[in-house]
C-alpha cells in the first residue's frame, strides 16, 4: 500500500528514538521511499549510519552538512508525508510556533502535506501545560498527533509519554496517505464471535479474534467512510474514529444491526455469528450432577440472510469460512443469502482465519467473477475488499 510513497522520518533526541529504526525497516518493508532526518540530539541515541543502511537512501543531519546545502526545500516539495518518530517536547514547542533552528524544523515551515508527530517524553512535561497548549496548537493546524501510550517510561516513573510500537504509527502513517475516496459512505461492520449464555457463568463461542472485522472497519475509516462497527466479545482495543457497539449474543447482535441498517450503505458481516444458542439459559448456576447432560440448541436467526431479503440501497458484504471447495461453497453462499460479495477462505490453511494476523482470501462476486489474494495482513485483505466494494459501488452493484 505504501509502494513508492515518499516519507520523510525526522527523528529527534529522546530515548526512544531507537524504535525509529524500527519504523524504517518497516516502511521498506512496504517498499515506501524513506529519507531520514536526524537532529542533532537524535545523532547521540543513533548513528546516521544504521539509518542510512536501512533505508537504503540518503540521512539528513543539518542544512549546511552533507552535499546538498539547505536541502529543505526539495525535500518538502518531494514528500508525500512527514513523520516525526519520537518528537520530544523541544520539536514539538518548536514547530507550534513556527521557529526553524534547524533542517528538521525548517522542513516543516516548507512542507504542505500530511505531518504525522510522534511525542514522546516524561510524563510531568507531556502532562505541562505548554506542551499541551502546543500539541493542541499543532491538532488545530491539521497535524495528525499519535498519543503516547502509558506505561513505564525511561525515567523511572510510570505515567503518559512512552513512543507507541512502530506498527501503530505504521497504521497512521497508511491512514493519512490512502485516498479518501469512500467519503459520504456508512459502512455497517460487524466483528467478533458471539457469546450464547447456558448459565449466569458458562458460554458457547467461537475462535474468532474479531481481528478481520476491525481491519474493515479501520480501512472503511481511514478511507473516510462513517463507520459503526458491531462487536461481540474480543480481546482487541477499540478502533478510533468509528461508533462502537459491543453486544454479547447473536440477537442482541441482530438488534444492533436492524437499528443500524437503514442508515448504511455497505454492510460488512465479519462476525462469526453463532448458529445455534441453548434452548434453555438457566437463571441460576448449573450444578454438577449426573455423568452425562444434554442441552438442546435451537437455531439463531441468520442476520446476513435477513439483510439480503431487506435491502434496499445497500451493498452486502459477507465472509466465509470454509474447509474444502471454497469457492463452490461460497458461490452458493452468496446466492442463498442474497449478498453482492462474499470473502471466502479456507480455514485449514496456515495465516489464514480465525486468529491469525493475515488472512488469504477469494473475493466472490455475484457474476462468477473471482479474486484469489496471496497472503497478506488483514488490514491490507481489508483495503483490497474494499477497492471491490467502491468498484461494485461506483458500477450500479445492484442491477
Ligand atoms: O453460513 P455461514 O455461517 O458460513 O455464513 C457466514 C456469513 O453469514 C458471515 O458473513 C456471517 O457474519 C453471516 N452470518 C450471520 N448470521 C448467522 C450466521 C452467519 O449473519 N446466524
Amino acid at each position: 500500500m505504501l509502494e513508492g510513497r515518499k516519507v520523510i522520518l525526522g527523528v529527534t533526541g529522546g530515548i526512544a528514538a531507537y524504535k525509529a529504526a524500527e519504523l524504517v525497516s518497516r516502511l521498506r518493508a512496504e517498499r515506501a521511499a524513506v529519507k531520514v532526518v536526524l537532529t542533532r540530539a537524535a545523532q547521540e541515541f543513533i548513528q546516521p549510519l544504521t539509518m542510512r543502511v536501512l533505508a537504503e537512501n540518503e540521512v539528513y543531519t543539518g542544512l549546511f552538512e552533507g552535499s546538498e546545502p539547505l536541502p529543505h526545500v526539495r525535500l518538502a516539495a518531494e514528500a508525500d508525508l512527514v513523520v516525526i518518530y519520537p518528537a520530544t517536547a523541544n520539536l514539538v514547542g518548536q514547530a507550534a510556533w513556527g521557529l526553524a533552528s534547524d533542517l528538521l524544523t525548517t522542513l516543516l515551515l516548507t512542507f504542505q502535506g500530511p505531518v504525522v508527530i510522534c511525542p514522546a517524553m516524561n510524563a510531568q512535561m507531556y502532562n505541562s501545560t505548554a506542551v499541551q497548549e502546543n500539541l493542541r496548537r499543532l491538532k488545530e493546524r491539521g497535524y495528525i498527533v499519535v498519543p503516547p501510550e502509558t506505561g513505564r517510561l525511561a525515567c523511572g516513573e510510570v505515567g503518559p509519554g512512552r513512543l507507541p510500537a512502530p506498527e501503530i504509527v505504521l497504521e497512521v502513517i497508511r491512514g493519512a496517505l490512502v485516498p479518501k475516496d469512500l467519503t459520504g459512505l456508512t459502512f455497517l461492520v460487524t466483528a467478533g464471535p458471539t457469546r450464547e449464555p447456558l448459565d449466569p457463568v458458562r458460554y458457547i463461542t467461537n475462535r474468532s479474534s474479531g481481528k478481520m472485522g476491525y481491519a474493515v472497519a479501520r480501512a472503511a475509516r481511514d478511507r473516510g467512510a462513517r463507520v459503526v462497527l458491531i462487536s461481540g466479545p474480543t480481546a482487541l482495543p477499540e478502533p478510533h474514529g468509528v461508533a462502537f457497539i459491543r453486544v454479547d449474543t447473536a440477537l442482541a447482535m441482530r438488534e444492533e444491526v436492524r437499528k443500524n441498517f437503514d442508515a448504511a450503505d455497505v454492510v460488512v458481516m465479519c462476525a462469526a455469528v453463532s448458529d445455534y444458542r441453548p434452548k434453555e439459559v438457566h437463571p441460576e448456576k448449573m450444578k454438577k450432577g449426573a455423568a452425562e447432560m444434554a442441552v438442546t440448541f435451537v437455531q439463531n436467526p441468520d442476520i446476513l440472510a435477513e439483510l439480503g431479503t431487506l435491502k434496499r440501497h445497500q451493498l452486502l458484504v459477507g465472509f466465509a469460512a470454509e474447509s474444502g471447495s471454497v469457492l463452490e461453497r461460497a458461490r452458493e453462499k452468496l446466492r442463498a443469502k442474497q449478498v453482492d460479495l462474499i470473502v471466502a477462505n479456507d480455514v485449514r490453511q496456515e495465516g489464514a482465519g480465525f486468529e491469525a494476523d493475515t488472512n488469504i482470501v477469494w473475493l466472490v462476486f455475484r457474476d462468477g467473477r473471482f479474486l484469489e489474494l496471496p497472503r497478506m495482513d488483514k488490514y491490507l485483505v481489508a483495503q483490497r475488499l474494499l477497492d471491490a466494494v467502491l468498484g461494485l459501488w461506483k458500477g450500479g452493484y445492484g442491477e
